[in-house]
């Protein structure tokens, strides 16, 4: 299968080191308190999993992923947790689970319904688990507008390419829109939906911003914190590099693998090294009952 971040150990890394940078963004409106069994799709090394759990103590995880690497991996990530019992990791595929009607009483998604080429068939089958009333909380990704000034034509012309790909694998870099239409097609309501929209400047602080507010990043100045985001960004967007160029797509910047890589790399470093730049992106996160 052709999956836009493939499974190279870096990447591996790269998404446990994600989920800790995002942790309060991603969490910040998940409740599974009142949760005792709950579902994990596309759970990749087991990164959010592993959050999950120490988050809510009392909850028992059952994770599923499509890929052997991944579960490989999770099994690394979780090896405590699993030592204890609290989390059951399963090879599979969202369209066919092997599970019972009413299994569960909550679903965790995270980064996921983006590479699935039908996400309302996916949620289909992710309601049928569901026991009445069970809780379900999603982030996604809405890439339309990620931007910087002073604008970077080499940026611009990399994320058309990443999204791109990601469409022509079968994915949706643009599913934030969807969430509240899919969820509602598939079934559950009631569905509260929100698109986040951050821009880092290098004059707003995270106490002004409301996704930032109140977490770790607050420590950070308004500079720090555009930069911080600036790192993390760089390593996304070249997560797709290996897979742009296994399906031969060209840029107009560099022709290798490592002069792409570098032309992409310098933009971000140049923001980086201007205290006037601005960083805008944005994501989407959603809950619902079934
Ligand atoms: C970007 S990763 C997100 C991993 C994890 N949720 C996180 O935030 O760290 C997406 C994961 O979805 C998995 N995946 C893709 N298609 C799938 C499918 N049809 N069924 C189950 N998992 C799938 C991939 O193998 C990959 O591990």
């Amino acid at each position: 299968m052709s999956y836009l971040h493939g499974y190279s150990k870096d990447e591996q890394k790269r998404l446990l080191d994600q989920a800790r940078f995002l942790e309060s963004l991603v969490f910040e409106k998940v409740d599974f308190l009142r949760c005792r069994h709950i579902l994990e799709i596309g759970c990749g090394v087991g990164a959010q999993s592993k959050i999950l759990l120490s988050r809510y103590p009392q909850l028992q995880l059952t994770s599923v992923d499509l890929s052997d690497a991944q579960i490989e991996a999770a099994k690394a990530t979780l090896s405590s947790e699993l030592k204890e019992g609290r989390v059951h990791l399963q090879q599979g595929s969202v369209y066919e689970l092997p599970f019972h009607e009413g299994q569960f009483d909550g679903l965790f998604i995270c980064w996921f319904l983006e590479h699935v080429p039908d996400s309302l068939k996916a949620l289909k089958e992710l309601h049928r688990c569901l026991s009445a009333g069970a809780r379900v909380h999603l982030a996604e990704v809405y890439n339309t507008p990620l931007s910087c000034f002073p604008h970077s034509v080499i940026i611009e012309e990399y994320w058309a390419k990443f999204n791109r790909l990601q469409q022509t694998l079968g994915g949706d870099p643009y599913i934030g829109i969807r969430l509240r239409r899919l969820l509602h097609d598939a079934g559950f309501q009631p569905i509260t939906a929100q698109i986040h929209t951050i821009c880092l400047d290098g004059v707003l602080g995270a106490n002004a911003i409301p996704e930032l507010k109140g977490n770790q990043f607050e420590r950070f100045s308004a500079l720090e914190l555009k930069n911080q985001f600036l790192d993390y960004w760089v390593e996304t967007l070249l997560s797709g590099l290996g897979q742009l160029f296994e399906h031969q797509i060209q840029f107009s910047f560099g022709r290798t693998h490592q002069e792409v890589e570098a032309a992409v790399r310098g933009e971000f470093t140049k923001l980086k090294n201007d205290s006037g730049s601005i960083f805008h992106f944005s994501y989407a996160t959603a809950a619902a009952l079934k």
